[in-house]
């Protein structure tokens, strides 16, 4: 699970203590790909985060939703979760190993009828789909340097009011550092862009590893 090392440890545990904890499902997900991926499984989402996805996805009444970035499951199961019995989600990612696990924990949590799994580079899945308004709800949660195509592909493919939901976007804290490398300024020019977008409004809570939702106008 992900350190919250830019919140003070102690107001991050408390959060953490005061948010409806994972169900056994999740937990045992989590333990599994910590095994199986051992330094990879900093990647999966925390724990508040899916409670958070979950949330939204029943408060907002979506019924389509997109993800892109799956790795074993977490975030998927979260938002399947919130969907109706006939909601559908479309999980994209390029790791057949990974998105193995995934598979055998949707059976498990008893999502696995509302999610279609797309493999493959995200932005070409997205590209193949019809540029017409076919989902409420999308979560962005993979290489950083494609999230402003899939923001682009995605909002396309949004209703008006439609939510879409972005990890990672306070950077453990760096992105306030102007010295920082790596995704960091990749990040800050997609976190400048999309709060300067009147297509939309913007939130950035500092969820976790920062998470912005963004609501379609
Ligand atoms: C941060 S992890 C996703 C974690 C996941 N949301 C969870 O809760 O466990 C990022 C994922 O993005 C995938 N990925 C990387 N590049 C991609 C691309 N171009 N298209 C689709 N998925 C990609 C990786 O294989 C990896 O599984």
């Amino acid at each position: 699970m992900k350190a919250d090392n830019f919140v003070d440890a102690a107001v991050a545990a408390y959060t953490v203590e005061h948010t409806t904890p994972p169900d056994d499902v999740l937990l045992s997900l989590a333990e599994e790909t910590a095994r199986l991926t051992g330094g990879d499984a900093v990647m999966q989402i925390s724990p508040e985060q899916g409670t958070l996805l979950t949330m939204l996805v029943q408060i907002s009444g979506a019924r389509r939703a997109m993800e892109v970035g799956t790795f074993t499951g977490y975030s998927s199961i979260c938002i399947a979760r919130g969907l109706p019995e006939d909601g559908r989600l479309i999980a994209c990612d390029v790791s057949e190993d990974w998105t193995s696990v995934a598979r055998r924990y949707w059976e498990k949590a008893g999502v696995a009828h509302k999610i279609e799994l797309r493999l493959g580079p995200a932005a070409d899945t997205l590209r193949a789909m019809p540029e017409e308004a076919s989902f409420d709800f999308a979560f962005i949660d993979a290489d950083k340097r494609g999230y402003r195509a899939y923001y682009e592909e995605i909002l396309a493919r949004l209703v008006p009011g439609g939510v879409i939901c972005v990890d990672n976007t306070l950077q453990s804290g760096a992105i306030v550092d102007p010295g920082a490398g790596g995704n960091v300024p990749v990040m800050r020019g997609f976190n400048d862009f999309v709060a300067s977008d009147d297509r939309v409004t913007t939130a950035l809570l500092p969820v976790a590893d920062g998470l912005t939702l963004i609501r379609k106008i």
